[in-house]
């Protein structure tokens, strides 16, 4: 924090390596780092200030994916980030405490430029938000879910063509093989993230202990929820507190959709953390009642109501155009969005706003999809409707997006364009 109270970073998108196997070092990009980036904290009401290096030889962006923030801070397609220059975005944290996550998103390359390594999280805290486990690292403990495929001597398979682009057969947390943690304290908190490019994880404990699911992408669900597995497509944040007893071991998993109707990205078992707790655990107090007191998402019976139709790699039967604007919504607007998936399984994310849940083929969701959020797993031929409040920065000049997340179909074109006046 300089003199002026704003909050400075400085991040250097680079080339490296990492070995993800032993004694077999592969290339990758990373932040700051070799691969992925550092977790970034501030708190609401924090001016932060970025300096965005790009080192990496080709054209990319840095785009803050949960952030409400002015359309040409955003980082999506159009503030391209030249080889060897620096962007800097800055603006004033307004929003409630989240796991939000940054990660590149260049016109037709993210899905490259995300699996090659970056990406990372961006924690933020507010201080009117009830006391929740937050010693990172100790009691607080980030989960970025990803998956690779290496060749035979290590390398990093990079495929991304075909439905879903790329699926890997080895699952990575936080860029670690085999990932283990010691647990010091009686209750945990999981801040998972799907960072992977198309796959979509079950997690939960390998005994199906129950947890409390804490927050959604965009933060704190009104009060907690009980579950024994939770579903994140790519993009998806959710925080859970679980608890231990002493000296107990038990595994972090995910576990694939075993229906008929699953796609490959939907199945698969994977090991993703073993905890082991130590025989003396630091009491932690239990999670809150009452979490959140923010009033719910809530558009008028006469909102507005746009549809968006999903085929193959489109949305309402368009291609993205970097030049054309899809939508034009109010300041603020709370509004029905309607997403029709005719065909195989898709998500979606809207840039800048926040949503809950109101119906999955018209029914009401799992309690946990009903929290603030803004990325939504559309299973195959699945109808969602989702309550939409969005930013109330203005520019009638330069959109935000909303697309698929599951990077291929983003890069081929599974976006649309709106732009808040
Ligand atoms: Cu996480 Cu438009 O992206
Ligand atoms: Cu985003
Ligand atoms: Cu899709």
């Amino acid at each position: 924090v300089d003199a002026s109270g704003v909050r400075r970073f400085e991040l250097a998108l680079r080339r490296g390596q990492t070995e993800f196997l032993p004694g077999r070092p592969v290339d990758t990009w990373g932040i700051n780092g070799t691969y992925l980036g550092p977790t970034l904290r501030a708190r609401r009401g924090d001016r932060v200030a970025f300096a965005v290096a790009n080192r990496v030889g080709d054209p990319t962006t840095l785009h803050w994916h949960g952030m409400r923030l002015p359309a040409v801070m955003d980082g999506g397609p159009h503030q391209v980030i030249a080889p060897d220059s620096i962007w800097s975005p800055e603006w004033t944290i307004d929003q409630r405490a989240a796991t939000c996550w940054y990660h590149p998103h260049p016109h037709e390359q993210t899905a490259r430029h995300v699996y090659r390594g970056l990406a990372g999280l961006f924690l933020l805290d507010d201080p009117d938000a009830p006391e929740l486990p937050r010693q990172y690292g100790v009691d607080d403990i980030p989960v970025i879910i990803q998956d690779k495929r290496f060749d035979q001597r290590g390398a990093m398979i990079e495929s991304f063509d075909g439905t879903f682009g790329l699926t890997g057969d080895t699952v990575l947390v936080n860029g670690t093989l085999g990932p283990f943690l010691d647990i010091t304290t009686t209750r945990v908190r999981f801040r998972l993230l799907n960072a992977s490019n198309a796959r979509i994880y079950g997690v939960g404990f390998a005994d199906r202990r129950t947890f409390q699911v804490i927050a959604t992408d965009s933060g704190l669900l009104p009060a907690p929820v009980d579950a024994d597995r939770v579903v994140l497509s790519p993009g998806e944040r959710l925080e859970i507190v679980a608890e231990f007893t002493p000296g107990e071991q038990v595994l972090l998993r995910s576990t694939g959709d075993t229906s008929d109707g699953a796609n490959a990205i939907e199945r698969g078992d994977f090991d993703l953390v073993s905890l082991n707790a130590e025989p003396r655990l630091r009491q932690v107090p239990p999670v809150p009642a009452v979490l959140s007191t923010e009033p719910p998402i809530h558009p008028a019976p006469n909102a507005r109501v746009r549809r968006f139709v999903l085929t193959g790699f489109e949305i309402n039967h368009r291609p993205m155009d970097l030049t054309r604007i899809d939508e034009v919504v109010p300041a603020g607007a709370q509004e029905i969005w309607e997403i029709d998936n005719t065909t195989y399984t898709h998500n979606f994310h809207i840039h800048d706003a926040a949503f809950r849940v109101l119906q999955v083929n018209g029914a009401e969701p799992e309690a946990y999809l009903r929290g603030p959020k803004d990325t939504v797993y559309v299973p195959k031929l699945a109808k969602v409707r989702l309550a939409v409040r969005f930013g109330t920065h203005t520019d009638p000049r330069t959109p935000y997006m909303y697309h698929c997340h599951i990077l291929r179909h983003e890069d081929q074109g599974m976006m649309g364009q709106f732009v808040v006046v």
